[in-house]
């Protein structure tokens, strides 16, 4: 640990990042004076080109072409640092008022050195580790030139069909925002004074994951009180963490698609948020409209697009081909052209591209860097959840002779990286059969017969051959799992079971009675349900990355203990979704007397099974509920105890509890704190997550947590569409997951 230490120390000067950069009401600051200036000194044509983003599919010729006459403002995908520098030069040295293009790529979980996917870091509860991850990666970025990355992504994401829940950190608003805060953080650094800055670019706004039946890009029906209580805080939350930029949803809500939304856009993000960076479309989203039905071409698209308040637009040139005309026509205000360039030229500055927009050639590079792969490491083992330990199967024993290693995702480098990886070199990818090669190779026979070549190959002929080396075998690891495909953009799936004849191998390798060890590698929560009932443990990574394999093996041999924790549910079958923690309560809740199919009697009358919210087939409770996670050791909760049990709502609640490591290992526990607002003037979710922590605790130890929730935390959205905390009586559980905890009550009063 001491080596993250180092790295907290040596990166905290750089997070100690000013937010009072982004204040609103900037009039006299001398950056807005320049920006003034150099607006007042340009034409309409240049004014529009900086609101147009090309992609480097375009030859550098033709890139270089556009630059040099002002019509380039950002160049999404070039990271050749020649190429930037080459296109740099031109925008400043040729073109006529010599302003930097600002250079995007999806950074999404590192740029070389690949972290846990999001859903992966999400699952860590570590913000200061996924702080310097996203830092890490700002590093390697911004040292072949790109300046900018579209993440973090922090869509709310309740449907595990849908791909892109692996881009972001699951289900819960507040795991989210506090995520997103870190992120931001990381990406951006110390700014203009941070040579290593990058503008983090929060999407898809807004509602993205909400996706019609997980399917990608459908359109999502979000009233606006849910919209507020649940999507947009963790957007809200990258303003305040200061947020350079922010990218539109493709999808239409309740009709209007993101790029359109004027509510969104300006209401919401300029007036209430005050956020004063600026808006990009996504990909081609603003042409999108067009198949929406939303615009009849692009020239109203255009219209549509820039008039909501999208100030540069990815790659669909309707903004290039058609502003000036609605300019003239009269359909655009010049005022409106003007806010959007202002808006991105105001990063343009925060960024230092003015001053410095080249990169430096022939430094040392600083790909998978000790540090960064040591950092990468970190993040795989905190990101990997324990969901069953049956007897105490794992940790397995050093001094275990013969393990056999089954399964297509034990050694499938590429595909343990997961989505979203454009940079990352697989070569550089250690697996788990490799770091159990390399530590254990000369004391374990390790037999390793993959029986499958990869997630979804369906031919069963090598499953024999895993069979008989599992009968060798004192412990059989089976790593199944998505390849990285399988989730992502666009990859939305109708069956969350382990594809190809993966449940086959484990239940073929599981008939020889050998303790069987299930490691899942997927982007998304799968319905492993029958898979954990025939394994002795299972641990959950979500595409842990480069380091991802040394992760795991520590794990497995216990020189590190589990610790993470669901960031999502997990649905015991796919007819279950949506299924998440913080439900509203309905007028008839599950109350865990739940007759099941099975057991239902003939004839049974009507009422006969209560009446109540669950299916007769799957019951009301998920497989794994939300914030779930074992370790090697226990936790014991106690001696919950609240400052006061009538706060007013300027008043924090502080709260105290013990801790204590009850087991024999050393192991850290995410502490999590969650409350119900019992009654307000419309339904409260169930359940709602206030507070995290994790705690370390050796063997034995006990230890006071302190929690302090301002009671202005405790505000929704209620009846009136206003955000205020209602008096009336709460219920807190401090807890190691969304079920289980310790509960005390209190109540707000006027
Ligand atoms: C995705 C965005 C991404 C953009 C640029 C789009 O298809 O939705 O998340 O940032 O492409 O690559």
């Amino acid at each position: 640990m001491k080596w993250i230490k180092f790295l907290m120390a040596s990166y905290a000067s750089l997070f100690l990042f000013s937010s009072s950069l982004m204040a609103v009401g900037v009039k006299n600051d001398p950056v807005e004076k320049k920006i003034d200036k150099l607006i007042s000194r340009m034409t309409l044509e240049e004014k529009i080109g900086q609101m147009n983003q090309i992609s480097s599919f375009e030859s550098i010729e033709t890139m270089g072409e556009f630059v040099k006459k002002g019509s380039i403002g950002s160049i999404i995908n070039e990271i050749d640092p020649i190429k930037i520098n080459t296109l740099q030069r031109i925008a400043v040295e040729e073109s006529r008022l010599g302003i930097p293009l600002l250079i995007g790529r999806d950074v999404i979980h590192g740029f070389k050195t690949i972290f846990p996917i999001p859903l992966g870091q999400a699952a860590t509860f570590d913000p200061e580790l996924v702080k310097i991850g996203a830092h890490i990666a700002a590093v390697e970025a911004s040292s072949v030139g790109i300046k900018w990355t579209f993440a973090p992504m922090v869509d709310i994401a309740r449907d595990p069909r849908w791909g892109r829940i692996a881009e972001g950190c699951g289900e819960d608003p507040y795991l989210t925002s506090v995520m997103a805060i870190a992120m931001v953080e990381g990406f951006q650094g110390n700014g203009s004074n941070d040579p290593t800055c990058i503008a983090a670019c929060p999407k898809h706004f807004v509602g993205y994951g909400a996706a019609e039946g997980g399917r990608d890009y459908n359109s999502t029906f979000l009233p606006e009180r849910l919209l507020r209580n649940v999507y947009l805080p963790p957007f809200e939350a990258s303003v305040k963490a200061g947020a350079y930029t922010f990218m539109t949803s493709f999808n239409d809500n309740d009709g209007v698609p993101s790029s359109g939304n004027e509510f969104i856009l300006k209401q919401v993000l300029r007036k209430e948020w005050g956020f004063d960076g600026f808006v990009v479309s996504d990909w081609a989203s603003v042409r999108e409209m067009i198949s929406h039905g939303f615009a009849a071409d692009d020239k109203e698209a255009a219209m549509k697009a820039v008039n909501a308040g999208v100030n540069m637009e990815m790659v669909s040139m309707t903004y290039f081909n058609h502003l000036k005309e609605l300019i003239k026509e009269g359909k655009v205000k010049q005022e409106t052209i003007d806010d959007a360039v202002r808006n991105i030229l105001r990063i343009k500055f925060r960024l230092g591209l003015f001053e410095n927009p080249f990169v430096e050639l022939n430094k040392p590079s600083v790909m998978y860097s000790e540090t960064h792969l040591e950092a990468a490491r970190r993040a795989a083992t905190e990101s990997v959840i324990l969901l069953k330990n049956d007897n105490q199967t794992l940790p397995l024993d050093e001094n275990i002779k013969t393990i056999a290693v089954i399964g297509p995702m034990a050694d499938a480098p590429y595909e343990q990286m997961g989505t979203w990886v454009f940079d990352g070199d697989k070569a550089f990818t250690i697996t788990p059969l490799n770091a159990l090669k390399e530590k254990y190779g000369n004391k374990i026979n390790i037999i390793f017969e993959p029986a499958l070549a990869y997630s979804r190959d369906k031919n069963t002929d090598g499953i024999a051959k895993a069979v008989k080396a599992s009968e060798q075998a004192d412990a059989v690891l089976v790593f199944v799992g998505e390849e990285s495909i399988l989730s992502g953009e666009a990859h939305c799936l109708a069956d969350l079971n382990l594809q190809g004849a993966q449940s086959e191998l484990i239940e073929a390798v599981a008939k020889t009675g050998k303790p069987v060890i299930t490691v899942v590698m997927a982007g998304r929560p799968l319905t492993i349900t029958k898979e954990a009932a025939l394994s002795s443990a299972v641990l959950y990574s979500f595409h842990p990355g480069t380091m991802g394999g040394p992760a795991i093996v520590d794990l497995l041999f216990g020189e590190e203990v589990p610790s993470g924790k669901t960031p999502v549910t997990f649905p015991k079958t796919v007819g279950q979704i949506p299924v998440y923690y913080a439900h509203n309560s309905s007028g008839r809740p599950a109350n865990g007397e739940e007759t099941l199919i099975d057991d239902i009697p003939l004839e049974a009358g009507q009422t006969s099974l209560g009446n109540r919210s669950f299916y007769l087939d799957a019951g009301s409770e998920p497989l794994y509920p939300f914030g779930y996670g074992l370790s090697y050791t226990t936790f014991e909760y106690g001696n919950i105890k609240i400052s006061s049990s009538e706060l007013k709502k300027n008043d924090i609640l502080k709260l105290s509890f013990d801790l204590k490591n009850t087991g024999k290992y050393a192991g850290t526990e995410v502490a999590q704190l969650y409350i119900q607002d019992k009654v307000g003037s419309v339904t409260r979710p169930v359940k709602e997550l206030k507070r995290f922590t994790r705690v370390t605790l050796q063997p034995g130890e006990k230890r006071t947590v302190n929690f302090e929730l301002p009671v202005e935390e405790l505000a929704f959205w209620n009846i009136d569409m206003k955000k205020v905390v209602e008096p009336g009586d709460f219920n807190l559980w401090v807890g190691g997951n969304s079920c289980d905890g310790k509960e005390i009550s209190f109540k707000v009063i006027e």
